[in-house]
């Protein structure tokens, strides 16, 4: 076990590249450059991160549009997961030392993660699957656990239910149409065309074309409505709700915050909005399902840390078929 700080990076306090911003904006904003290498505090990882993973809150985070958790503090070096190698650790963590492989999580707040060192705390760092690249290991923590809490805990998703996810082709779609079979429910997933075959791959049992059939005027009822992708309102939905289904959405809307605080005690259907939490008990029933080969992690494009601009714009686009990484070292 390694305490306190490594030899070598730390003490030189050396410099690395990162991809920040000086200020809110679009993609001009965005730029590489050397920066000094982050240290440790007593209850933190650093890793040397190999792989980001790009998700729609980075291009977010880079508007502005989030500000009230980011802050107006800047340089702001983006990213807000990634996985690689531990090589250093603070004087008080106990549960990871140099070497070990990792996925990191610094968290909303601290980011950091699109540069070639960053700390994540010893709570939000996890063990990386043994049987994926660090590529697909560094999107779990947004997308994969986003989806398991949305269907498992939000959703309250059981076996032989019938559950709807719109958006399935894309980062948490991926993951949620795996995550429900695994859970052993009937999946009907919404996507473009072009994407059917994926997501049959992943397991759907049924698939709906939204570029030719809206979902919501269909004869079908489902127990469940996870809208991954946030493109169909909880008024939309209720119509092919089972009179006691739940419809979850990964951005809040007035009329989901309505039922969910409100009204939602005097109604059967219920809204909920999905906040994701990664934690220790989530990433391992991930990492178990990934090694036991029932999650398989859908990689689109990656990109060098250089073309940064170039992979969010590809995610703002909003046609990923799962996911957008960055490759570092
Ligand atoms: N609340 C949270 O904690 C949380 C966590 C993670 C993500 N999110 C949010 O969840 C949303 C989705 O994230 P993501 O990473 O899955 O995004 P993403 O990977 O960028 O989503 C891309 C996918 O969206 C699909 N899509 C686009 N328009 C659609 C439509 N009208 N109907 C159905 N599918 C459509 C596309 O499929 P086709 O090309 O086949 O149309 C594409 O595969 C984002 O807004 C993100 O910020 C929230």
């Amino acid at each position: 076990m390694v305490k306190g700080f490594a030899t070598g990076i730390l003490s030189e306090r050396s410099s690395m590249k990162a991809a920040l911003i000086d200020r809110y904006g679009g993609n001009e904003v965005v730029e590489v450059r050397d920066v000094p290498q982050p240290q440790p505090g007593p209850d933190d990882v650093l890793i040397r991160v190999y792989a980001a993973a790009i998700n729609p809150l980075d291009w977010k985070i880079r508007n502005g549009m989030v500000k009230i958790f980011t802050g107006h503090t800047f340089p702001k070096i983006l990213g807000s997961e990634c996985a690689g190698e531990v090589v250093a650790t603070g004087s008080s963590v106990q549960g990871f030392a140099q070497g070990d492989r990792v996925i990191g999580f610094p968290g909303i707040k601290r980011l950091a993660a699109f540069a070639e060192y960053v700390c994540a705390p010893e709570r939000t760092t996890f063990p990386k699957p043994v049987n994926v690249t660090f590529a697909q290991a560094a999107t779990i923590p947004i997308a994969g656990i986003t989806a398991l809490q949305a269907l498992r805990d939000r959703g309250r998703l059981a076996a032989g239910q019938h559950v709807l996810i719109n958006g399935a082709s894309g980062g948490v779609g991926t993951f949620a149409v795996q995550i429900a079979k695994v859970f052993a429910a009937k999946v009907t997933a919404v996507c473009s065309g072009a994407n059917s075959e994926l997501v049959k791959g992943l397991g759907a049992d049924r698939v709906i074309d939204h570029t030719r059939e809206e979902f919501t005027k269909g004869s079908e009822r489902y127990d469940l409505i996870f809208d991954a992708v946030a493109k169909a309102s909880f008024a939309a939905c209720k119509r092919v709700l089972a009179p006691k289904g739940i419809y979850v959405t990964t951005l809040p809307t007035f009329a989901v915050l309505l039922n969910r605080y409100l009204t939602g005690y005097l109604t059967s259907q219920k809204a909920r909005i999905v906040m994701d939490r990664p934690n220790a008990r989530d990433m391992e029933w991930m990492k178990g399902r990934i090694e036991a080969g029932r999650i398989r992690i859908v990689i689109d494009r990656e990109y060098p840390l250089e073309q940064i601009r170039e992979a969010l714009a590809y995610s703002e686009a909003g046609k990923a078929k799962g996911k957008v990484v960055v490759r570092i070292f």
